[in-house]
């Protein structure tokens, strides 16, 4: 059976609605057919991927100019990923002219197409929060993972062009994760030694990502229970989407679909991890000292921001220290006083932006350390960073000397 389509979105497919909303219903229903999708269906939000410049080059900017030249707007609400440098204070962070020159008209590209510029890889944190059940057409893989498994939304893992033509369109095409049968889980994750810190959760994400091979984890751990946090399953999440690709994850009395009758698969096959050190040995280089210690991988929310704060407690730090976030949520963590205190430090609080897409070899960083792992997987390979994995007690430590501790 083929992909049947409505009488609008045919029209729109002829080019009634004009080439660019034909553009954008060309792929969304191409999608379809080599998906073998029966139907389309409407998004209620759409997370757009694919800003930095340094990612996009020149091909990549003429594209979505030549997209909002043919008329294409979003018609449903969508938000966008981190761009490659805080479109305000990129000056003061070392950003070169001619980068921020075409990372901003990258930005005005985004906004002539209707996607609000939030330029955030949480954009539940900025009003983007769908609802359990709803179909959406999210980019970016942390955000995939919070919006299937922690909110309980469906949806695939987008590219960049199909969230665009997505948020076009108004619709995508019904496969993968929005049909029920494929969100059950088919691997029973069991976990025998403590998982407690932010690097923990990162870490047991990073080995089970890498087992997950297409499968839907499903996590039934204790301790998960007593010492969760939304930062944890967020990193959880993004260390597994990291890894291993993962856009969904239940959590056994915790996440929404986890206690639906029949979640485990028939034929599931189970995992025990009773060992986190393979995966801090894999994520960890063996360098010593330390330009740059990054938190908010995804971008932090006001808790995460005082939590750093605390622990920092008012010292002064020698090697670089940010802390990555959206505008909205810098704006409000400003207002409780935690940029000045962040600043008082020697830190920064920056916004709309992502040290991995970064040119951070530009800004003369060589080493990094985060309790990130999907930061700690990435920094290597997309911004050529040495990387230190640990506790954020640790990335703190090494903030404050200049030097990884121990
Ligand atoms: Fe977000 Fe960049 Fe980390 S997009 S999840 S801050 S790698």
């Amino acid at each position: 059976m083929g992909l049947g389509l409505s009488a609008e979105e045919r029209a729109s497919l002829a080019g009634d609605l004009g080439p660019g909303a034909r553009k954008a219903m060309e792929i969304v229903v191409a999608l379809g057919r080599i998906y073998g999708a029966r139907r389309l269906v409407p998004v209620d939000s759409v997370q757009v991927a694919g800003v930095s410049y340094r990612n996009l080059g020149e091909a990549g900017l003429e594209f979505l100019r030549e997209w909002a030249d043919q008329g294409a707007r979003a018609c449903v609400p969508a938000t966008l990923n981190p761009a490659g440098m805080d479109l305000r204070a990129w000056r003061e962070l070392g950003f070169s002219e001619s980068f921020a020159h075409r990372q901003l008209a990258v930005i005005e590209a985004y906004r002539r197409l209707g996607v609000r510029t939030t330029c955030t890889c949480a954009p539940y944190l900025v009003g983007n929060v769908p609802r359990l059940g709803q179909h959406v057409a999210w980019a970016e893989s942390s955000a995939v993972s919070y919006a299937n498994s922690v909110l309980g939304a469906r949806t695939n893992r987008e590219g960049g062009p199909s969230a665009l033509a997505a948020a076009i369109t108004g619709r995508t095409a019904a496969y993968g994760l929005h049909l029920d049968e494929n969100r059950r889980a088919t691997l029973r994750v069991v976990v025998r030694c403590p998982v407690r810190t932010l690097s923990d959760f990162g870490a047991l994400g990073h080995l089970v990502g890498k087992a997950a091979r297409n499968r839907v984890p499903y996590f039934a751990l204790q301790d998960l229970e007593e010492t969760r946090s939304d930062a944890m399953l967020k990193a959880l999440g993004a260390a597994m989407a990291a890894s291993g690709a993962v856009a969904l994850y239940h959590v056994a009395g915790i996440t929404p679909e986890a206690g639906r009758p029949g979640i485990l698969a028939p034929g599931y096959e189970t995992l025990v991890v009773d060992d986190l050190r393979p995966a801090l040995a894999a994520l960890n280089s063996g360098v010593r000292k330390i330009d740059l210690v990054w938190f908010g991988c995804p971008h932090a929310d006001l808790e995460e921001m005082a939590e750093v704060v605390r622990l920092l407690d008012g010292r002064r730090v020698k090697a670089a220290l940010w802390i990555t976030t959206a505008r909205e949520v810098r704006e409000r963590a400003n207002a409780e006083g935690l940029v000045a205190a962040v600043e008082a430090s020697g830190g920064r609080v920056v916004a709309d932006m992502c040290a991995v897409v970064a040119p951070m070899q530009e800004l003369g960083f060589r080493t990094l350390a985060t309790p990130s792992a999907k930061g700690a997987t990435y920094a290597p390979s997309h911004a050529g960073l040495q990387v230190r994995y640990g506790t954020v007690e640790q990335c703190l430590e090494a903030a404050v000397t200049g030097v990884w501790p121990g």
